[in-house]
Order: C-alpha cells, then structure tokens, then sequence
C-alpha cells in the first residue's frame, strides 16, 4: 500500500526547510524499500512548526514538526509514516487545539489539498460557489454578496456589494476585475498563503465577481517578492482553464471570464488601489486624485471591481453557503471571519482564521502563546505599518472595524505584530514617519515633506532638543498630514506616530536609546 506524506510548498516552510525534508523522506524511503507518496500541500498555518509533515493514517492525518532534514532517519525509525510516536509527533492534526478552535471558512482547504490540483479542488467543495453563479443573474449575485455583509479585507472595510453593484449598473464595452495581491503591510501573509496555499479559490472568487459585474478579463497585482506565490497563481490558472472553469463559454455556459498574472512594482504605495491601476497600466506607480472612482473609471479608464485577495476569497463560500452562513459570524457591523496573521515578537506566530469580535488577547495569549521572547508584552501594532500601537492595556478590544476605530487604532488587513516590554516607542514613531518618508509617492505636500520633517522633529524630542515645543509641532504636524494628505499613506502615518506619544509618552522624555548608542 502507498502511504500519503504531506510536506508544505509554501514559501514559509520552504524558507526553513520543507524542500530537504521532503526530498529527505523520498530518499529514506526509497532506500527502506517503502512505498509513498509526497504531496506538496498547503502549509496549515503553524507557522512555528513548520516544516510540518503530516502522514495519512486509518485514524487520519498525523502531524510531526518542525521536521529538520536531520530528523527523518529518527521518524522512520520511529514509523512516523505509520503514524509512529516520535518526540516531534503532534497527534491527529484534527485534534490540534490550535486548528480546532480556528473558524476555517476562507482557510478550510488549506493544508489538506493539493493547491494546484482541480479535481482536489473540486472534492473538497471547490467551484461549488462558482457553478451557481454561473445560472445566476449578475444583480442576484451582486444582492448576495452585499447580504452576506462582507466588507474589503484589504484595510478600508468598505462594503464588498456595493462596490460590485457599482461596477455592475455601469454602462461600458469592456469591464475589468483586479486583485489587490501587493500585501505590503508589515506582519501579513495570508493573501500570499491564498495563492500559494488555494489558489483556484481566487480564481473562483474573481470569476464571480466577472460574472456578477459583466466583466469578462481580470488582473492579480501580485508583489514581486512573492514569486511563489506568482508561479503557484499562473500554475493554477492554467490548470482552470484547462479544465473550462476559466476561459471562454465556462462549464458550457455563456459566461467568459480569463485571468492574467501581473508581477508588482516593489513599492508600499503600489498597493493604493488607484496607484495599483497605474502601474498595471505600466505606468510609475503614482496615486490618482478621486472621483472619478475607479469602479466607474478604473483600469484603462473602465469601470473596474478591485478588490484585496481576501475579499474575493471569501465569495465562493458566500455563493455555496449562501449568504446567511457567513454573516451568522462575526459582531456588529463586521460580518463573517478574518484571517488575522500572528507576527513579530510571538511565540506561536501563524494564521489564525476567528469570526470578528474575539479579542485581541485571545489571539495573542490563547493562540500565540505570548512572546516569543518570553517577555511581557508591551504593544502591538495590529493593521500595518498605518496601524496604531495598541497597549497592553487593551488586550480586550474585540477585533471589529468599529470597536477599533472608537479607539484611534484600525483591524486592516489583519496583520498583528507584537512587541515585549524592551521595544522603545519613540524609535517605532520614527520609523512610521521615515517609512512614510521613503514610500510617499509624492504627489501631495504633507506626505511628501511632512514625513520627512517628521522625522526630523522626533530626531529633536529623542535627542532632548526643546523637547516641549517639539511635540507640540509634532501634534501639529500629524494633523497637517492627517486633513491634507490626498490619501490614505499621509493621512494614516500620524496613526502609529500618536498612538506611540498617548499610550507610552515616557519613551518621548528621555533620550532614545538607539540615539544614546
Ligand atoms: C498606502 C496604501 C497601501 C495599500 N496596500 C494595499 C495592499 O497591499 N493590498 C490591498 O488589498 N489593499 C491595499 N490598500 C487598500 C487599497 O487602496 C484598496 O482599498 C483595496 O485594495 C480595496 O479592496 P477591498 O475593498 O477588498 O479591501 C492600500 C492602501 C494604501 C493607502
Ligand atoms: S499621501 Fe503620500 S502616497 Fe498618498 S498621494 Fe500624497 S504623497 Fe502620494
């Protein structure tokens, strides 16, 4: 009998190993005469145990990590592809506390398939969302994802339906839909983790979407430093359209949908959706001052659905499902779930898939096991590098768009980097302004320079350098940058700036550490 071994192709297991490992096990058990099969899945998110292997057994997958090439002699002497005992054993992966307290809609394949495999795909739920769309009308569409209250993953939270209704009441030729796949905020990886991990179901989500709006051609903007995640994407469109769930006349149908890679600029501001356009256009990646809107004038000035990987991904389940099982989840206004992504100093760092209004200290206490430092923690700046640094104090902010706004911080993207009690707060409000001052596009003033001077004016209240006068205009200046700013990069950098000077202003009284050294 031919045993199942499963070792990750994700970037994240590859960069500590899962490449070797994998080779590793076929060599062993090659020589030991035993008859397996690797598949290259997903990884499932622990990213602290990566390179996790798991074995397929009567009783279901075991799970062993994190695997080292070393380790593989010590696994088959111990019958791990038996489901042996071993020190790295983790038991039945079902039965991880860490997966089963997860609430896995967008994330459900992620581990158990083979991401590029269609006939996978299709066993585990795949393109069941997609064939009801394809004998629905665009509008029916359109009602249902606006039901289901989703709301863009990609930071702003805007109403995904309504957006689509836009685009959909349009009058044009030619209509486009575009994945926002730059992921440039620091501490996220689950846009990258859809691409590597299920990649169809993005393919699925944005075909929907063409179907729903009258779009027939899409773009997936993806940032060059992910050229897995681009290879795993044009892998996966191929074997849609091959398949006829991307192309012309799909399933029979009368409804056409075709799909295109296009690799990012490397720049934070390519991420701004109205910089994105511009720089598919091949264009430099430059900020479009709004209306026009780009779901009336978008790419090549069509009207054009553009939407965060996150956003799409979570479609297909709202079409299978229906939209009354995803919004059952979540609280308030924040419907349905978020894969929120554990990062910086965190002893379990990964991607933690909760409806919205679990706390912030649930995530990082009850899933990522604290820091990783065995510190106190001291902040966590949670939404990107636009985020606020929310203190230790709120760990009991539910996550929730508005929960979140109430207290000057954002959920984002979902990304959550925490920081232990040796962080000094005056060179993290820093380091907001001078990335602000490095990314800017340039196109407005209070961005443009008013990052710069930040810099500089921090650079003065570290050094002691009339230190009073200077957080005055340090006030100033972010609300300068906060009203003037033509979008979201100025407007949001005084975010992390003063969340940093109201919650821990004793970092800005004394001289920086860093300075001193
Ligand atoms: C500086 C800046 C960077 C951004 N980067 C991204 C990004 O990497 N990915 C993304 O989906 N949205 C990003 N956004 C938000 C987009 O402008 C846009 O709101 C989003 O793609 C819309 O999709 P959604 O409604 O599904 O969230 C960024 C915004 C700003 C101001
Ligand atoms: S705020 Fe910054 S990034 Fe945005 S348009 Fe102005 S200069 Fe460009």
């Amino acid at each position: 009998m031919t045993i199942r071994i499963f070792v990750p192709r994700d970037s994240a297991a590859k960069a500590v190993g899962a490449d070797e490992v994998a080779a590793a096990i076929a060599a062993e058990a090659q020589r030991q005469n035993i008859s397996i099969q690797i598949i290259r899945n997903s990884s499932r998110g622990m990213l602290w145990l990566e390179p996790f292997v798991e074995v397929e057994t009567a009783e279901g997958r075991i799970g062993y990590g994190p695997v080292a090439e070393g380790d593989v002699q010590s696994l088959f002497a111990a019958k791990f592809h038996e489901g042996g005992k071993h020190s790295l054993c983790h038991g039945r992966v079902d039965d991880m506390a860490w997966l089963k307290n997860q609430e896995r809609l967008t994330f459900a394949r992620a581990g158990i398939t083979d991401p590029v495999s269609v006939p996978d795909y299709v066993a585990h739920g795949g393109f069941a969302g997609l064939a009801k769309a394809l004998i629905m009308a665009g509008a029916a569409i359109v009602a249902e994802v606006t039901e289901s209250g989703l709301r863009g993953r990609g930071g702003a939270g805007f109403p995904t339906g309504i957006k689509w209704k836009t685009v959909h009441d349009a009058r044009a030729e030619q209509k486009y839909v575009c994945c926002n796949a730059d992921e440039g905020d620091s501490g996220t990886f689950a846009d990258r983790m859809v691409m590597e991990g299920d990649p169809l179901m993005l393919i699925e989500g944005m075909t929907i979407a063409g179907i729903a709006a009258g779009a027939t051609k899409g773009f997936i903007y993806i940032r060059s430093e992910y050229p897995d995640a681009i290879a795993t994407m044009k892998e996966a469109i191929a074997a849609a359209t091959s398949t006829n769930w991307l192309g012309q006349n799909i399933q029979g149908t009368d409804k056409s949908f075709t799909l295109e890679v296009r690799r990012g600029a490397g720049a934070y501001i390519c991420g701004e959706e109205t910089a994105m356009l511009e720089s598919l256009e091949g264009k430099r990646g430059m900020v479009r001052a709004k209306p026009p809107i780009p779901a009336l004038q978008g790419l090549f000035g069509q009207p054009t659905i553009i939407n965060n990987v996150l956003s799409f991904a979570a479609v297909p389940y709202i079409l299978a499902e229906g939209a009354a099982a995803y919004k059952n989840h979540g609280m308030g206004r924040s419907r349905g779930t978020l894969p929120f992504q554990l990062a910086g100093n965190i002893k379990q760092g990964g991607l933690v898939e909760k409806a919205f209004g679990i706390t912030l200290g649930q995530l990082v206490n009850d899933f990522g096991g604290g820091t990783f430092s065995g510190r106190a923690i001291r902040a966590i700046q949670v939404g990107g590098p636009l985020g606020s640094y929310v203190p230790v104090s709120q760990l009991d902010l539910p996550m929730d768009y508005e929960a979140f706004a109430a207290k000057g911080a954002m959920v984002g993207h979902g990304g959550i980097v925490v920081f232990d009690d040796t962080v000094d707060m005056a060179q993290q409000a820093r380091f907001a302004m001078e990335f602000c001052a490095i990314e800017s596009c340039g196109k407005c003033t209070p961005c443009r320079i008013g990052s710069t001077r930040g810099v500089e004016v921090i650079d003065k209240i570290t050094a002691g350098d009339n230190r009073a006068a200077n957080m005055v205009l340090l006030e100033d200046l972010c609300q300068t940058m906060t009203d003037g700013s033509l979008c979201a990069m100025g407007g949001l950098t005084p975010m992390p700036v003063m969340s940093a000077v109201k919650h821990f202003p004793e970092d800005f009284a004394r001289p920086s550490r860093l300075a001193a050294e």
